[in-house]
């Protein structure tokens, strides 16, 4: 028995991602075999909310390892500090974190686990401030959480992006054309500077690199002159032009987090293909990077997580994140990630690389 603690309860928050099941597996399986019961709560912080929580059982989580997404269900606008309500006719942002607390209270919950990214934490943040003991679990296919060097579902994420571009390769090869995948990962160029490298793209464009279109252009018609007659460029979702802004795909006012970013993969393909008279054509890969089985790698990276989870509730160290730092399964405090994201650093080794291989970031 884990001193002090009897009951858990456990939740995805955020967007899934591929190991989302397999962290609840790692946490329900070693607490209840420290002999701990483990309610799930339901889509994430929302399930708090409206009271929405279940007893789990070993066969709840049996045979959910290599599932993708979430048994539990996710939910990306519920922070209980600041939920989005209907008022008239505009939604109104409430704190309903007492509403929260008296939920886990009738639950008989003494700690919480929750599963997600940088918005997760920060309502994580919110709700230690009320006096919950939480431990949280790193997950986004961003791989933009703070002080973590990875978090699962970003290998999948990427693995699933670089056979979408290897697939777009032959394509382009056979039309002679400039073809342009758009990729997620918001503000962070992870996923298409990782993708991208994968698959031997030709032009990467990350947010932390404003690119110039005439020099995107260039490359195309450079490699054209040389007998390559195709290109391929790998374009995050937050990369902008160079003076210019991020491309908003839409508002979500019911969303902590309300800006979807989309359309920079259209406008790269447009605009190459005007300047250099290169017919283009543009692929947004979207969710699919989210969906399906997790990579072995996002597999065991999940249980490394989980199973910390549960050895920080058994040590009484709660309000901290599992992290891995310098190859090393850590911790850290939530409050010291809330309000924070991880860019791809400037010098990251895997830029100088791709750059001394002959890939353009648009820059130069
Ligand atoms: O954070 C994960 C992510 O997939 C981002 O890469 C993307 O910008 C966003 O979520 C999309 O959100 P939604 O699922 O609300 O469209």
């Amino acid at each position: 028995m884990v001193k002090g603690l009897k009951r858990i309860g456990i939740l995805t928050a955020g967007g899934d991602c591929p190991g989302l099941n397999a962290v609840i597996r790692a946490v329900t399986k070693s607490a209840m075999n420290g002999g701990l019961e483990v309610m799930g709560i339901e889509d994430g912080y929302l399930g708090l909310i409206e009271n929405r929580l279940r007893l789990l059982s070993n066969t709840d989580v049996s045979d959910i390892l290599t599932r993708g997404g979430t048994i539990l269900g996710a939910c990306n606008k519920a922070n209980p500090a600041a939920y989005a309500v209907r008022q008239g006719d505009k939604w109104v942002q409430k704190d309903v974190r007492d509403q929260v607390i008296e939920h886990c209270r009738q639950a008989q919950l003494d700690a919480l686990v929750v599963i997600g990214g940088d918005g997760t934490m920060n309502g994580a943040a919110e709700l230690i401030a009320r006096g919950l003991k939480i431990v949280g679990v790193p997950k986004t296919i961003d791989n933009d959480l703070y002080g973590t060097e990875i978090t699962f579902g970003h290998n999948t994420a990427v693995s699933t992006a670089t056979e979408a571009l290897d697939r777009i390769h032959t394509t382009a090869s056979s039309h002679h054309r400039v073809m342009v995948v758009e990729l997620m990962g918001r503000y962070a160029g992870w996923i298409a500077l990782n993708a991208g490298i994968a698959s031997g793209a030709d032009v990467i464009l990350i947010p932390e690199i404003p690119f110039d279109i005439n020099l995107v252009a260039e490359k195309c018609t450079q490699r054209s002159r040389f007998g390559k007659r195709f290109t391929i460029i790998a374009v995050a979702e937050g990369a902008a032009p160079k003076g210019g802004e991020q491309f908003v795909d839409s508002i979500d006012e019911t969303s902590p987090d309300p800006i979807r970013l989309g359309g920079v993969g259209k406008f790269v393909a447009d605009k190459v293909s005007e300047i250099s008279g290169i017919e283009s054509r543009v692929i947004v890969l979207g969710h699919i990077q989210r969906g399906g089985t997790p990579t072995p790698s996002d597999r065991l990276l999940a249980t490394r997580f989980g199973y910390h989870a549960y050895e920080l509730l058994e040590a009484g160290r709660f309000n901290r994140l599992a992290v891995i730092q310098n190859g090393r399964t850590g911790s850290i405090e939530i409050s010291q990630v809330a309000g924070k994201i991880r860019t791809v650093p400037l010098d990251d080794r895997m830029i100088r690389a791709a750059k001394a291989i002959g890939t353009s970031f648009g820059d130069c």
